[in-house]
């Protein structure tokens, strides 16, 4: 059977319409119609052999979703961001009641769009009452922390409701959230997929070809169709996909892992919050390998201000899934998060340079520096 890497360089090979081997730009939002008279088709939209305007299919687009469906297995449709990627599931499901727990403010943000314009109830994921679509966030931004998925799966099952997941924090291959009962996935594609912080996309997964047809429809109409320039940057960045968030994850584990046994050491650390500081059963079976985010408050809002502004490697922004780590003072995205936390995404760099860098902000110990020294990580 063909493996994940070779899928993500290959799966689109089909759709090539030149001999290039880089993803070319195609940037024509029109497309001229088939020559032969007798192959004119009224209203032939939405197949992947036939172009007629960008904002309804473009070489692409087309070649993104028929990667993401070779590595993940599922009928995919792309979008110009995660947000639209959610929105669809919205217009898609369009619930009278939505359950919702710790989620992305900007998704949170849609539901009380809904709320306002369309009398949508919304409820806590928590809540026993009944919904048409339980949307849960796992790994949950900010803290990179797990919830498990066939719990919530049976909850809405059981009610007749749809769970969509949002998996930005843990793309494939971290996890594979239909195995453990997910009606609908998502994921903002601006981060782990594209990798580079140089493209907003969105993903929506669905579980066959005839509700992927239907989305393709909404997202014709609604114009969220990811642009031309941005879906030959991600092409590009779905070949490394896999080596990527692996070694990420591997990075990322390695450096929590040091923090939190050296923790006592480091008094300006109050709080680690990772998937890998987890102990529950279900964990090792969801989870093939750790997301890449994790947070840290520290011990007052003062010193988790200033941190960033100390490190050489990790640059001060939003988002997540680059190649180049990130720290960001989460108040800043997030008002109503703990003025004393930061959100850190790893990137490609060494993790030794990157927890000594760390180390370097938050202490003086030459011991822990030494420490460092003598590690070695082995991918
Ligand atoms: C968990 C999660 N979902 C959705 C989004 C929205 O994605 P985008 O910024 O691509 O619209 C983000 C963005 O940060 C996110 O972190």
């Amino acid at each position: 059977m063909t493996q994940f890497s070779t899928k993500s360089i290959h799966s689109g090979d089909h759709l090539r319409k030149t001999t290039d081997i880089a993803p070319p730009i195609h940037v024509s939002t029109t497309y001229s119609y088939d020559s032969n008279p007798a192959n004119l088709i009224p209203g032939e939209l939405t197949n992947p052999d036939t172009f007629v305007y960008s904002r309804e299919n473009h070489p692409n687009a087309a070649a993104i979703e028929a990667i993401v469906e070779d590595i993940t297995g599922y009928p995919a449709i792309v979008y110009n961001s995660g947000l639209s990627a959610f929105n669809a599931v919205m217009m898609h499901v369009n619930p009278k009641t939505i359950a919702i727990g710790q989620a992305y403010h900007g998704c949170i943000g849609i539901v009380e769009m809904w709320q306002r314009n369309f009398g949508l109830r919304k409820i806590d994921i928590e809540s026993d009452d009944q919904s048409d679509l339980l949307h849960l966030e796992t790994p949950v931004n900010p803290y990179g922390l797990y919830f498990d998925i066939s719990k919530y799966a049976e909850k809405a099952h059981s009610k007749g409701a749809l769970l969509s997941i949002d998996s930005t924090f843990a793309p494939p291959p971290l996890i594979d959230p239909f195995k453990f009962g997910a009606d609908i996935v998502i994921h903002s594609a601006t981060k782990f997929f594209g990798g580079h912080s140089d493209l907003l996309a969105g993903l929506v997964l669905v579980k066959s070809h005839d509700i992927k047809n239907k989305f393709l429809k909404d997202r014709l109409v609604l114009g969220t169709n990811i642009g031309n320039l941005e879906s030959a940057l991600l092409v590009r960045s779905l070949r490394t996909l896999e080596l990527r968030v692996k070694r990420q994850s591997k990075t990322a584990e390695f450096i929590v892992k040091f923090l939190n046994e050296n923790k006592h050491k480091i008094k300006d650390l109050e709080k680690i919050y990772h998937g890998s500081l987890q102990n529950d059963d279900y964990i090792s079976e969801q989870m093939n390998g750790h997301t890449p985010v994790f947070s840290i408050e520290l011990v007052s809002e003062e010193k988790a201000k200033e941190f960033p502004s100390k490190l050489k490697y990790f640059y001060h922004a939003t988002s997540l899934g680059g190649v180049e780590s990130l720290i960001e003072w989460r108040a800043m995205s997030d008002p109503h998060i703990s003025k004393k936390l930061l959100r850190i995404s790893i990137g490609l760099e060494d993790p030794r340079d990157l927890l000594q860098d760390l180390l370097n902000g938050l202490v003086d110990n030459q011991e822990l520096t030494d420490k460092v020294r003598s590690l070695n990580i082995d991918y």
